[in-house]
């Protein structure tokens, strides 16, 4: 299998395998315990908080453990707008992930005042229209890097644009793959995933920023000092702790990696398909995805497009989802202004450091390929 599907889950490190053994295994104990082995537990948990915090330049203490990049993205929108009641108001870019924009529906649902702020053909947000928009008790939810087409969003300068809304920012994709600093970007809250970062799925964080007094959106035991209950899973906050440490240790050697390998392939694509559209942005963008889309698309069938790839051995992805066995136009490339046919049809291969040139020339010459038999 050519594995070119890393924005929807990556492969688990070796090393962070090896961190999580010996909690699976031993290191059963319950963190809240007061006996040895759940004081041990305690520790592992205490360091990974503390680790993990110096990486992204927030305090221990602003940093919960979740579930997950949807766990914490819906922690966020839910608890500020009710159990907290932080705002009144939400306002999320078109071009959110589901697990921001579904729980946005669900609270315009519940009477919730709810803007939807558009983005260019760049597929950005532009800080002039967050400035636009009235921010007197505002959650604003703006993702720092798009898991379809990579694009980075200018956070500093929509954090400038929109002083008093509260800012939180999805960064389940940037983690690790670009520079990230909560601290410098000026966010009240960020989302992370371990899971895209070859950490083990189930596990991700919620950052915080200090002051802010967010009540739980689960409740149950004091875990995380009241902010979310559920007895801790040390050995995937151990796993999110190795990945993290790998990833943002090594972001400048998966960079020169990723980008050398999407280069390639956009070369490869933009020679010899004629009807190629590029929807990764060429500047600020993630360095491992390349998504892109056919200017013919009505006479190509998506679904057919990856299907073939997987029958060459090739997982790639489109950022459509499919309901009940039929495409539905991915809402980030609509949201763009693609065409309805090629919102439908649009391609994502997205890279990691495990991924090398020759599999991912192959997959490129593939999709020629299958692209001139549809043709025919
Ligand atoms: C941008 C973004 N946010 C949130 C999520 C959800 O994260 P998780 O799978 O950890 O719930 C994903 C994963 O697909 C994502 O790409």
């Amino acid at each position: 299998m050519i594995y070119l599907d890393n924005s929807a889950t990556t492969k688990l490190g070796e090393e962070v395998l090896e961190a999580m053994l010996p909690w699976l295994r031993d290191g059963y104990g319950n963190a809240s315990s007061v006996h040895s082995l759940g004081r041990r537990a305690r520790v592992e948990i205490d360091d990974a908080r503390e680790e993990i915090a110096a990486a992204i330049g927030a305090r221990p203490a602003e940093l919960i453990f979740t579930s997950g990049g949807t766990e914490s993205n819906n922690a966020v929108l839910k608890s500020a707008l009710e159990e907290s009641a932080l705002a009144d108001k939400l306002a999320v870019s078109a071009i959110e992930h589901h697990a921001v924009l579904r729980p946005a529906e669900a609270l315009r649902r519940r009477g919730f005042d709810v803007e939807i702020l558009t983005v260019n053909a760049d597929c950005r947000v532009s800080p002039e229209m967050v400035a636009a928009v009235n921010h007197n008790r505002t959650l604003l939810s703006v993702m720092h890097a798009n898991n379809e087409t990579g694009a980075i969003q200018p956070i500093a300068s929509i954090r400038n644009a929109a002083p008093d809304a509260l800012l939180h920012v999805d960064a389940v994709q940037s983690l690790g793959k670009i520079h990230l600093r909560v601290d410098k970007l000026g966010v009240d809250f960020a989302s992370f995933s371990a899971h895209k970062i070859h950490g083990p799925k189930g596990v991700g964080a919620l950052f915080i920023r200090k002051g802010i007094d967010f009540k739980a959106h689960q409740q149950g035991g004091g875990q995380e000092r009241n902010r979310r209950a559920g007895t801790e899973p040390v050995a995937l906050i151990a796993g999110f702790r190795a990945a993290v440490r790998t990833a943002v240790g090594q972001t400048e050697s998966y960079t020169a990696h990723t980008t050398s390998i999407t280069n390639a392939m956009r070369t490869i694509l933009i020679a010899k398909i004629p009807s190629l559209r590029i929807n990764t942005p060429s500047e600020n963008a993630l360095p491992n995805i390349l998504n892109v889309s056919f200017t013919d698309a009505e006479r190509l069938d998506g679904e057919a497009v990856l299907q073939s790839l997987d029958m060459r051995g090739i997982a790639a992805s489109n950022g459509s989802a499919c309901v009940s066995g039929s495409m539905q136009p991915s809402h980030t490339l609509s949201a763009m202004g693609l065409p309805i046919a090629e919102a439908k049809a649009a391609v994502r291969f997205s890279v990691s450091k495990f991924t090398d040139l020759a599999e991912a020339v192959e997959a490129a010459e593939a999709l020629v390929e299958i692209i001139a038999n549809m043709r025919e």
